[in-house]
């Protein structure tokens, strides 16, 4: 670990108190004008440290400490300043021979991506963008982005007491705007044509961007707070996200799918179902328990859809 990542673990777990140069100093063993440059390169990265009585963080940049403090296990976790996407970065690892279970996490994404070839806006210092790459892959695809939605439910509720809902299939609304999406994608190895990892992407609007959304997702965007909370930081929330997820995915008998179905916004809602160029309308009678939208149609046939290539729109009424 270097010497400003020993500076900012250190900041991190007394983000409430100043430490002076002289205990900073003392505990890692090293001079006073080593932690003072230290502090001057973390400032550098963009983290804000007020500089009084000693030395205070007072921003909330991602770091590894950061969100490491607040975890409840061992984990392989590797924080990025910038990506094209943490999704990517994920498969890069893995084809490149990452072994194990890992969490990729990036301040920004330069090509975040969404469903359906989607672009996914992920400016930068608001919001949280990470991937969760498992292997092996478990085999159900459709219900890992369930469990990844109740996860990021979860951790929400818990840290900040908001109840947020979920719309099928992997987007997560607040205020009636989506704050959330997730985006499952599977690697398959060729030779056995079986899928060998699956990683698990999630994009959270945490706090209001500096600069507004793009004017085409203006009205449909949002996210959780306008302006950042003193006793909540972005580290805090990606760790309970990945808590929370990590303890969903040890359910075998996918009991979350309970609650996956009453944070359904649109169970008994018209909506319109847009697959290829139709739009069919139809109405939400339910979610079977492998995480199917179960759809009843206006000729009375009913179906269950399981494709992420469909896609739904509400009908306001
Ligand atoms: C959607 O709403 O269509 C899914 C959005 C998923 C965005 C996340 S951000 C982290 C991960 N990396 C990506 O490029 N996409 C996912």
């Amino acid at each position: 670990m270097s010497t400003k990542e020993r500076v900012l673990e250190i900041l991190e777990e007394n983000r409430e108190t100043f430490i002076s140069g002289e205990k900073l100093a003392e505990t890692l063993e090293l001079s006073r004008t080593s932690i003072w440059k230290a502090v001057k390169g973390l400032k550098e990265q963009g983290h804000q440290i007020d500089s009084q009585k000693g030395y205070r963080l007072n921003s909330d940049l991602l770091s590894n400490s950061g969100v490491k403090k607040f975890l409840n296990q061992e984990i392989d976790l590797k924080i990025f300043k910038t990506l094209d996407s943490t999704n990517q970065e994920a498969k890069r690892m893995l084809i490149d021979g990452q072994k194990s279970k890992m969490i990729i996490i990036s301040e920004e994404q330069t090509k975040g991506r969404g469903r359906r070839g989607r672009e996914f806006f992920s400016p930068w210092g608001s919001g949280l963008y990470l991937s969760i790459a498992l292997r092996p892959a478990p085999k159900d695809v459709l219900m890992m982005t369930i469990a990844a939605a109740v996860g990021i439910s979860r951790a929400i509720k818990k840290l900040t007491g908001i109840e947020v809902s979920i719309k099928w299939v992997n987007d997560i609304y607040y205020k009636d705007k989506k704050i959330a999406g997730i985006l499952t994608e599977g690697l398959t190895n060729l030779e056995t044509g079986m899928l060998d990892y699956l990683i698990i992407g999630i994009g959270l609007n945490v706090l209001k961007p500096k600069e507004d959304f793009p004017k085409e997702i203006k009205d449909i965007a949002g996210f959780l707070f306008s302006k950042k909370p003193d006793n909540l930081s972005r580290n805090q929330l990606a760790a309970e996200i990945i808590n929370q997820l990590m303890e969903i995915l040890r359910d075998e008998q996918h009991d979350y799918i309970n609650e996956y179905r009453s944070r359904s916004m649109i169970i008994g809602e018209k909506i319109e179902i847009l697959k290829l160029n139709e739009k069919i309308p139809a109405k939400v009678i339910g979610i079977d328990n492998t995480g199917g939208l179960m759809v009843l149609y206006e000729n009375d046939i009913s179906e269950t859809l399981y494709s992420g290539e469909i896609s739904i729109r509400r009908i306001r009424r």
